[in-house]
């Protein structure tokens, strides 16, 4: 055998593997207290007596003698020499053994971040306890203390210097404070500021209870919503998931729930449900698949009830499916996220969701059933020929036998005709008729089951008109770039649009300007009436320097999303005016071409809208 076993890579294996979780591959094992125990594997045995401590990662066996760590667990279980079970252990977590150099110095840099990064959260738990605001948002969410514990939630000051201040105080460098993503250097180069201020914290702690990074919520509607620690040599965002420290301590439960925010982890606990985790936000990952699968647990995705989130339900199937998983998912109402649904209808109706929970097809198979009416007949044709594609993709014929039964049997359609869809066969044999005209989708005006008409604007859209306003004040560049998309009548908002109509007068009329003063703007609304002066002050207050860095990829991403609002609100419109002619007892043949045109309209509408997902 070529490869190196030193102190570094068993430091390593120690390091990313838990005796709990690798004990769990073969024993079941259970909480008592501070440990767990299980039957021995190692004698046999009725009643447990094998002991696992998670805190000391050691095990021992009080009916067989048997002990030791996390290596001798593995000698003894797969019968390895001491060489092979470190192999086995590193195969096992991903490490490459050729890159076993000692870094002792990089040891130490990670520690000096993780003790540093549980400073700052002592420091934002001691500010929450006593600042009035924050503990108020949080009551009115209604967080208490012992969440608040639970989580180890804090609240950075208001303040330019107060955790930099703290942390040099105890005895950091300034560099180090800034290696651990609390701080930022000044553009000036005059120093530094804190990056986190006056936002609810949300440490991020990893399984082996350290703190990782940091979230942080504003206690408003301002803009960005969360600001999370930038990866770190002790973080990265797309390797952990919020919630999984908890997950060991406290639950014993066999399902694990995957969904999309701080908040949601925290309310389910709240609620009863200790077995959330979250994945930040961000798109979900193989790592954080490897992560979950450590726990051998029944996974269920619980994801945001709207367009994001059910294409992030599905991205996540596909990932969790190429590490084997097959998670359930459960559905929430239109529109909520599990903080939401928990809070309103409490732990029995979640459970009863989580019962009700859907397994991969079973979901795509409802997704596809909200986009059309199946009352209709070209959309159920096209529906049956959506779910054929899917089930064509099925490796088990009895899987699949068993779902064209159930589609055959929900929408009335000969088994027969969806096993000929399923296989792509035409009478004559040819194996590509389903691509045919009715993929690519015309009339597809009875698809409003999908798009829930709101009468007001989107807070995404608002959000999205907020952010550009401030750019546009920000940096001539930016104006420049947004006018060429979008004119002042695309700003929807009252107040967006009075300050849209200000901006392109002021940089179209003084041509040397490279940005404009929000003062000088407050200043010529002065005699506007009506005005809610809040929401102007909210969008001079959004901080530039902590939108994403790509501002030109941010602001195509901004204007993409007004675009889109505009097209959903065209169709809403052309929707109620088709309504209006199909409730018509009497159509003249004005009304059937107008009906025509509608459709077609509709039609090349929804193609825009679909290409925009
Ligand atoms: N997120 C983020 N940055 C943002 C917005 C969201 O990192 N600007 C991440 C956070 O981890 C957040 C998750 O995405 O928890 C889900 O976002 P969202 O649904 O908007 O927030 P909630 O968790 O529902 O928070 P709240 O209920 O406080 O609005
Ligand atoms: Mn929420």
């Amino acid at each position: 055998m070529t490869y190196k076993i030193n102190d570094e890579l068993i430091e390593k294996i120690h390091d990313s593997s838990d005796l709990v979780d690798i004990v769990s591959r073969y024993v079941r094992l259970k909480k008592t207290g501070g440990n767990y125990v299980g039957l021995c594997p190692f004698h046999s045995e009725k009643t447990p007596s094998f002991t696992v401590s998670e805190s000391k990662q050691l095990f021992h066996c009080f009916g067989c003698g048997e002990g030791g760590d996390l290596i001798n667990f593995v000698m003894k279980i797969e019968n390895l020499s001491f060489i092979d079970a470190v192999k086995f252990l590193a195969d096992l977590q991903g490490i490459p053994l050729e890159e076993n150099k000692i870094d002792y110095k990089l040891k130490l840099e990670k520690d000096i971040l993780y003790a540093i990064n549980k400073d700052a959260a002592r420091f934002y738990y001691y500010n929450l306890n006593n600042n009035k605001r924050p503990l108020r948002y949080l009551q009115n969410r209604n967080i208490d203390k012992n969440i608040i514990n639970k989580f180890g939630l804090g609240y950075a000051p208001d303040r330019w210097e107060s955790v930099n201040n703290y942390l040099i105080e105890k005895g950091y460098k300034e560099v180090d404070i800034e290696k651990a993503g609390l701080i930022g250097r000044r553009k000036d180069n005059t120093g530094y500021y804190d990056r986190f201020r006056n936002r609810i914290i949300f440490p991020i702690i990893d399984f082996k209870g350290r703190v990782i990074g940091f979230g942080g919520r504003v206690l408003d509607n301002s803009m960005p919503k969360y600001l999370n620690s930038r990866d770190t040599l002790i973080f990265s965002k797309g390797n952990n998931l919020y919630g999984l420290n908890l997950i060991k301590k406290h639950s014993d439960d066999e399902k694990l729930i995957l969904v999309e925010g701080y908040m949601d982890v925290i309310s389910l606990y709240k609620n009863g449900i200790n077995y959330a985790v979250a994945s930040l936000g961000t798109a979900f990952t193989h790592n954080q698949a490897k992560l979950l699968k450590r726990y051998k647990r029944e996974i269920y995705i619980c994801y945001d009830s709207d367009r994001a989130g059910i294409n992030a339900t599905i991205k996540a199937l596909n990932i969790l499916g190429k590490e084997g998983i097959e998670p359930k998912i459960i559905v929430l109402p239109i529109g909520q996220d599990p903080d939401d649904f928990i809070n309103e209808n409490g732990l029995e109706e979640f459970n009863n969701l989580i019962d009700r929970a859907l397994n991969h097809i079973d979901y795509k198979i409802f997704i596809n059933k909200q986009k059309y009416n199946l009352n209709n007949t070209e959309d159920k044709i096209k529906f049956t020929k959506e779910i054929s594609k899917i089930l064509r993709d099925l490796k088990s014929p009895i899987e699949k036998e068993v779902y064209i039964d159930k589609v055959s049997r929900e929408i009335g359609v000969s088994k027969e005709a969806i096993q000929k869809e399923v296989s792509g066969r035409d009478y004559k044999g040819n194996t590509s008729f389903y691509k045919d005209k009715y993929i690519n989708g015309r009339n597809r005006y009875n698809k409003n089951k999908i798009m829930p008409i709101k009468t007001v604007l989107e807070p995404a859209h608002l959000t999205a008109e907020k952010t550009l306003i401030r750019l546009m004040i920000k940096n001539k560049e930016y104006y420049n770039v947004i006018r060429s998309y979008l004119g002042r009548e695309d700003f929807l908002n009252y107040e967006h649009n009075i300050l849209a109509n200000i901006i392109f007068k002021e940089y179209e009329t003084n041509s040397d300007l490279t940005e404009l003063a929000p003062k000088l703007i407050i200043d010529k609304l002065g005699k506007e009436e009506n005005l809610d002066y809040n929401l102007i002050y909210e969008i001079m207050d959004i901080d530039v320097d902590f939108l994403p860095d790509n501002k030109h990829k941010l602001i195509e991403d901004l204007i993409k999303r007004i675009e889109y609002s505009k097209l959903e609100m065209t169709r809403k419109e052309i929707l109620k005016e088709i309504q209006e002619i199909e409730s018509k007892k009497r159509k003249d043949e004005g009304d059937v071409e107008k009906f025509k045109s509608l459709c077609l309209e509709l039609t090349k509408l929804d193609k825009k809208l679909k290409s925009h997902i």
